[in-house]
């Protein structure tokens, strides 16, 4: 990855620019035929929007309640990370698998809408993963760094990052709100009452917990709990994913204006929206 210059670390399929290292062409194009299962745990995330916290959150809540959790063998478990003869062995893993994606809903394999599992979405109010993905960038050695700050805050607002726009992908699960099958979660939420989220989350996968259970994972899963074994779960980059976890932390990097034009497209984008009421810029 080192080795890779910047201008080639990320491609472009379909208008969205995705990763060449860890989505080639190859990979994109098997993942069309991906088997998803009617009772696959999926998890959903626009990029830096907390997708490692709850994977942590849904591995536990699995192990808890049946003793083990399926996860494809990439870290973190994104569906369109797995090499073509990975994703070949998908289908031999048993029930019930843990799926993950940033991939925007128009984009997923076909099979996530016609066999309707059940899709937890997690999104972040959008100041906090603009400036949690500009550190990403900069840190993360397979992506091209995201500097200056400026124009990388034009960037994310224009859609010309990894993953395409965060406003698409929230404007594209609005639509889904109301679809018993999926179940949309804000990180704040999580920040603020975390074992009240893992009960729902739990319970809307079907996996029942004693209230010790609930309150267990939520106390081995504080960012602080999570940093300490970072190492573990994600080797030399423990600390590039779990970096501060806070609400609030793009005080630092937004400029009054960059504040301002965010809450004018916030508005023009999702007022009235369900989602966007749930939202906070
Ligand atoms: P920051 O960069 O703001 O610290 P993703 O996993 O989707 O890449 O999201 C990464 C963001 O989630 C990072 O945000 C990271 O610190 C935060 N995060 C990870 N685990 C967390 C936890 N247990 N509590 C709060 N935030 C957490």
């Amino acid at each position: 990855a080192a080795k890779t210059k910047d201008e080639d670390k990320l491609y472009k399929r379909d208008g969205v620019l995705y990763s060449t290292i860890l989505s080639p062409p190859e990979t994109m194009d098997k993942l069309k035929d991906l088997e998803v299962r009617d009772d696959d745990v999926v998890l959903v995330a626009y990029p830096k929007c907390g997708f490692n916290w709850v994977v942590a959150v849904l591995r536990k809540i699995m192990n808890a309640s049946t003793g083990k959790n399926e996860a494809p063998p990439e870290r973190p478990p994104l569906v369109e990370f797995l090499p073509p003869d990975v994703q070949q062995t998908l289908s031999e893993m048993p029930s019930r698998r843990l799926l993950g994606t940033h991939l925007h809903p128009d984009n997923m394999p076909a099979s996530f809408f016609s066999r309707k599992p059940k899709i937890l979405v997690i999104f972040r109010n959008p100041k906090d993963t603009l400036v949690s993905y500009f550190h990403f960038m900069n840190k993360n050695p397979v992506l091209p760094s995201a500097e200056p700050w400026d124009k990388f805050y034009s960037d994310f607002m224009s859609g010309e990052v990894p993953w395409g726009s965060y406003f698409d992908h929230a404007l594209a699960w609005e639509k889904l709100i109301d679809d018993p099958k999926v179940m949309i979660v804000m990180y704040e939420e999580l920040k603020q009452n975390l074992p009240e989220e893992v009960k729902k989350i739990s319970e809307f996968f079907g996996f029942p917990l004693t209230e010790e259970q609930v309150n267990s994972i939520a106390e081995q899963s504080t960012f602080r709990a999570m940093l300490e074994t970072s190492n573990k779960s994600h080797g030399n980059l423990g600390s590039v994913f779990f970096r501060k976890g806070e609400v609030g932390d793009w005080k630092n990097l937004f400029s009054e204006d960059q504040s301002k034009q965010m809450d004018e497209v916030f508005h023009s984008k999702m007022a009235g929206t369900k989602l966007g009421a749930q939202m906070n810029t």
